[in-house]
């Protein structure tokens, strides 16, 4: 998708230059707090981002606000690759690992939070997957796109389990995180 391209581009240049990291960080920083608080993070979870890109801030910043530890994953090789540059100069590689991986193939078990990034596609396969194999109790973040840019993403049909969501800020493309949680019931029969 073209987003996902752009998306990659400007990640990768925050990568490299610390004055395009911390602009990042404007524009994330609320939004990762929300969701850290929405999902009631702590440093005794497991946290599963899915969607890294080559700065994967989302996941450097949940692991910087809670303690817990992180496994991101992005399929593309490329972006990968930047992203552990990136982890390892920041002297992060204790706390969080980068694994090239398809989300909807990635194994969930021992997760206890699962964060999409907006631009996951097939997103609704994927949750459908992580709503039927993650572990019980286990709270999964989707980052949903506002009504005036929700044609460039891959979005969800429906949410009738939502549990809960929390709303962004006006300038971000993201509208909202909605919060799921897996249930003790066969998943794919009731969506
Ligand atoms: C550009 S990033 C945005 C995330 C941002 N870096 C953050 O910290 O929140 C989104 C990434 O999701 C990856 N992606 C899209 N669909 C995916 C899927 N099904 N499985 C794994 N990665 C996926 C893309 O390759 C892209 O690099």
């Amino acid at each position: 998708m073209l987003i996902t391209a752009l998306t990659q581009s400007i990640e990768y240049l925050a990568g490299r230059s610390r004055l395009v990291y911390a602009l990042m960080g404007l524009y994330y920083k609320s939004i990762i707090r929300q969701e850290a608080h929405l999902a009631g993070i702590s440093s005794k979870d497991k946290i599963l981002c899915i969607g890294g890109g080559p700065c994967p801030y989302t996941a450097i910043l949940l692991h910087k606000l809670t303690g817990a530890p992180v496994t991101v994953i992005d399929n593309n090789r490329f972006c990968v690759q930047k992203s552990l540059g990136l982890i390892k100069r920041l002297n992060l590689q204790d706390e969080i690992k980068v694994l090239c991986s398809e989300g909807e193939n990635i194994d969930c078990h021992g997760f206890s939070v699962i964060h999409l990034a907006m631009q996951i596609s097939p997103k609704e396969k994927v949750l459908k997957r992580l709503l039927g194999d993650a572990q019980e109790g286990a709270k999964i973040l989707v980052r949903m796109p506002k009504p005036v840019v929700k044609g460039f993403y891959c979005n969800i049909s429906c949410n009738p389990f939502s549990k809960g969501c929390v709303a962004h800020h006006l300038f971000a493309n993201i509208d909202s995180t909605a919060l799921f949680v897996k249930e003790g019931f066969p998943f794919e029969a009731a969506f």
